[in-house]
Formats: structure tokens, sequence, C-alpha cells
């Protein structure tokens, strides 16, 4: 791969998935692309980049896509936040929307959801709670720009390391035990809608509202900062107003936008849209104590130690629970 070529494909996938690779990263684009290349029997990159600009059924773009994004993910993936969300956040929200006789409702986005770990988990965990839920209708929407992921995710097969965090009496309520392999139930599946989606697609991102909780964490890593306030905006968009946005532990909303304002709850920092009229759902802020996992780490940059540090202390209790 020339540089010319790398940087043709920098700018596409830039512009079109909201990636950016720095020119560091350039073997790890030709490594990942090589494969493809030899199976549709194209000899150089600039004419594999040609093939997928100018292919407008854009089946290409789809596999590109495929073979270029990162879809590292697992079941209960950083405890504290899930606590949070469990423990703290939907219980705030599902006692507001009864005090103010809202919408039995519960609305919640996976965006960026890769093999649907991510969105199984929040229906796990909202599944806890259905007793306190009952007469609720809940959604979860869980999109990724990958086909091939989402095909797994929607299969909901899962074994081996992803499943490292999930405690045994979860796997045993929530799972369908095949050999090594461990099947989601049918009752968790079917809280979970999977849709494919560029989160770089501003008029894809404008149909989507009235979300209660968005999560979107691990995705903007690999973002410009151009393309996350962008993105940023549109998730503050889509947000009812009193919703709750969770990016991964350790990035951070700092120099992307001052939209959100950040509750403090006992287990993790959580980015929060204020309703207007701020005497009506103003977060908590329920302790400003040690010991909480951070949202954004450039916030509070010392919590995301300690986010690392509850992550540790979590697996330590695991893994003394399961002596
Ligand atoms: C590292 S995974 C994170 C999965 C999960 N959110 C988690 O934290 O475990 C990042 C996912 O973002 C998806 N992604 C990357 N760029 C995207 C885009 N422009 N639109 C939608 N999804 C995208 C990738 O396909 C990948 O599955």
């Amino acid at each position: 791969m020339t540089k010319e070529d790398f940087l043709l494909f920098q700018e596409f996938l830039h512009e079109k998935a909201g990636m950016f690779f720095a020119e560091n990263k350039q073997y790890l684009v030709e490594n990942r692309l090589v494969k493809r290349m030899g199976e549709l029997g194209i000899k150089s990159y600039r004419d594999y980049f040609y093939h997928v600009k100018y292919d407008t059924s854009l089946k290409e773009f789809n596999t590109l896509m495929d073979l270029v994004t990162t879809n590292e993910t697992s079941f209960f993936r950083n405890e504290p936040q899930l606590i949070s969300f469990a423990d703290e956040v939907l219980p705030k929200l599902i006692a507001e929307k009864r005090e103010n006789r809202a919408t039995r409702s519960l609305k919640v986005w996976s965006a960026g959801c890769s093999t649907g770990e991510e969105p199984y988990t929040l229906a796990m965990l909202i599944s806890e709670k259905v007793a306190s839920l009952a007469g609720w209708n809940t959604e979860i929407i869980a999109s990724d720009i990958s086909e091939e992921v989402l095909g797994k995710a929607r299969k909901g097969e899962y074994s081996g390391l992803t499943l490292r965090n999930v405690s045994p009496d979860i796997l045993r309520r929530y799972y369908d035990q095949d050999g090594d392999n461990y099947r989601v139930k049918a009752s968790v599946k079917s809280m979970v809608r999977f849709c494919h989606m560029n989160l770089n697609d501003p008029r894809q991102l404008s149909t989507q509202s009235g979300f209660d909780i968005i999560f979107c964490r691990n995705v903007m890593i690999y973002f410009s900062d151009e393309v996350k306030k962008e993105l940023v905006r549109g998730f503050y968009n889509a947000l009812r107003p009193g919703g709750y946005f969770y990016i991964g532990h350790a990035e951070t909303l700092h120099g992307i936008s001052k939209a959100f304002k950040l509750a403090y709850f006992k287990n993790a920092l959580v980015y929060h849209k204020e309703v207007a009229d701020a005497s009506k759902a103003k977060p908590t802020l329920v302790s400003s104590a040690a010991g909480r996992s951070t949202v954004g780490a450039g916030t509070a940059g010392a919590a995301g130690g300690t986010g690392r540090a509850l992550d540790l202390l979590s697996k330590i209790k695991q893994a003394q629970a399961k002596k």
C-alpha cells in the first residue's frame, strides 16, 4: 500500500463512517484488506479502493465495514456502570415516570452494539426489575454498522471469554446451554431489536428520538473530534429530557459537548440531559465519594483510575465468590 493509497482510504473511511485511522495505522488497514482483495482477485489497493467507492449497491462498503471495525465486547462489561444503570438510574427514571404519571415505557439504545453482549446484558438487568416493571413497555434498540456482527448478535450464541463476567446464577437463568455454547433465552432476545445504522449518517441519526437511556460505549474512540461532536449532538436530540447517556468509562465528552450535565451516582458518573424546568427532575447528586466509575475520564481523570480499580475489585470479589 502506497502512502497515497492509504490517504485515499483514510479520507474515505472518515467521510463515510466517521472512523479516523492515523498514519501509524496503515499496517492495520493493509492487513485487514489483503485477504478480501485475494478473494475478489483484486491485485492493488488502489483498484480495491475504486471497487468499494463505485459500488452503488453498498455491498462492498458493508464488507469493508466488517473488516475495519473493532468489535471487542463482552457480557457485563464495566460492572460499575451497569450497577449504576440497574440500581440507580433505572429506579430513578421509573420513580420519576410514576410520579409524573408519564407513559409506562422505557426506551434504551445500545449504539455500536457489536455482537450483542451489551444490549443483552441491559435486557437481563431490566428483566431483574421486571416485578417493578409489570405493565411497562420496554424497548431496547441495538444498532451497528457491521452486518457481520449484527448477524452474530441476532443469533445470540456465545462461548468462551465473552462470558467471563457472567455469574453462574445469571448463566442458569438467562441462557440455554448447549455443550460449550450458551444461547441467550428467547425471553431476553425478544426485548432487543437489532438494526443496521451508520452513526456517521446524520439523516439516520435524526430519525431516532424519545430514548430514556443511550449507551454508546467504546465506539467513539475511533472517531475524529469533528465526528464525535456531531454524533453527540445527535444523541442529545435523541434523548428525552431527563434521560441519561453512557459512554465508555475511559472516554470523555470534554471538548466535545457542554450540553450534558454530569450526574454523580454512587457507582458511576453518568451524562444527563436536564429537563427545561430544572426544579422538576434535577439529577440527585447521590454521592461524590470515592468508589465510583467514570463515564468521562477527562472530566474526572482521577475517577477514571478509580473506575479501573473498581473493575479489579469486582473481579476479585467474583473470584472469591467462586472459591
Ligand atoms: C468496540 S465495539 C463496542 C461494543 C460495545 N458498545 C461495548 O462497549 O462492549 C465498537 C462497535 O462500534 C461499531 N461502529 C464503529 N463505527 C460505527 C459507525 N460509524 N456506526 C455504527 N457503528 C459503528 C463497530 O462495528 C463495533 O461493533
